[in-house]
């Protein structure tokens, strides 16, 4: 059955009245593509703010033909917040960009390399998830560019909005979830998933609430993913399963709460890590694809 949508998002999107750049939404959910800023260069107070406010109204921002140094990449990023590391690169374990191949050096504490050719074994990304929640204080943001897109096509990162499935819950399913908190573990993914033996001390494991208020806007997020939830506390461990995995379907299989970017060589992706998830479509093996992502710290997800 399909889910009822109210769209917060719409009215706010119809209200912004931006100068320096040109809004076209993706859908009027989620994902908008934004023309008019030449991210190589500094920007302006009033583009940077004009940004940022497209950002908290749709979530997913695309931006084209874009021809960017590391430092540029990493210059845009700053303007949002302190740059992530990766647990990879915190904890010194084979980099994920490796894909397999163990000789592959990370290029940058701060540069996550996302790489897939013929010799991968996996790529990151391959379920829906959102980046890094083992982490105390996740990503609120991370931004992809990719340079080089599968000769064959394809390659495309599926994008998902948790503030549309939260507000498509029942009333009675929002106020059973509203006090719950989950454990997000980062041996799911890294050793789990793509095989990484633990670092020393572990992967990054904590508890974020079920439902999480973005800070800017307020609104509320369903904040459990397939990549890195393991467990709710409050529950025992079948009622926990049976209920991630409802809450997993019902944010993972409705095509209304998506959008989906098709990439072109020098598109940056900018996601909101706290009220988004998203998945990589691997459909173009043998063939090559190449970008590098820089993620913004966020404080701790709070309820
Ligand atoms: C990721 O999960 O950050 C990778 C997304 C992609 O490669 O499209």
């Amino acid at each position: 059955m399909a889910a009822r949508m109210s769209s917060p998002l719409k009215t706010e999107t119809s209200s912004l009245a931006a100068h320096t750049i040109a809004i076209k939404p993706l859908t009027p959910v989620i994902g908008a593509e934004i023309e008019g800023a030449d991210l190589s260069k500094p920007l302006s107070n009033e583009q940077t703010a004009e940004i940022r406010a497209a950002f908290n109204a749709h979530s997913v921002l695309v931006f084209r033909d874009q021809k960017l140094t590391r430092e540029d990449h990493k210059r845009f990023a700053r303007l949002f917040g302190r740059l992530h590391v990766h647990p990879y690169h915190a904890k010194k374990a084979t980099p994920v960009h490796a894909n397999g191949d163990a000789n592959a050096k990370p290029i940058d504490p701060e540069i996550l390399v996302v790489k897939a050719d013929a010799k991968s074994r996996y790529v990151a990304g391959e379920e829906w998830h959102a980046d890094v929640t083992c982490d105390e204080e996740p990503p609120l943001g991370s931004m992809l560019y990719i340079t080089k897109t599968p000769e064959c096509g394809g390659g495309d990162t599926c994008f998902l909005s948790t503030i549309a499935a939260y507000e498509a819950l029942s009333p009675a399913m929002k106020t059973f979830v509203e006090g719950l908190t989950a454990v997000h573990d980062g041996a799911k993914p890294y050793t789990g998933g793509y095989g990484t033996p633990p670092p020393e001390g572990g992967w990054p494991k904590t508890t974020h609430p079920v439902v999480i208020r973005h800070p800017d806007t307020l609104q509320r997020s369903l904040f459990v993913n397939r990549g890195f939830t393991t467990r709710i506390n409050e529950l025992n461990r079948k009622e926990s399963a049976a209920v991630l995995e409802m809450l997993w379907r019902h944010i993972e299989t409705h095509i209304e709460f998506q959008c989906r970017v098709r990439w072109t060589p020098d598109t940056l992706t900018f996601w909101d890590n706290r009220v988004t998830q998203h998945h990589a479509a691997w459909d173009y093996y043998p063939h090559e694809r190449y970008g590098e992502r820089v993620s913004i710290v966020g404080g701790r997800p709070q309820a």
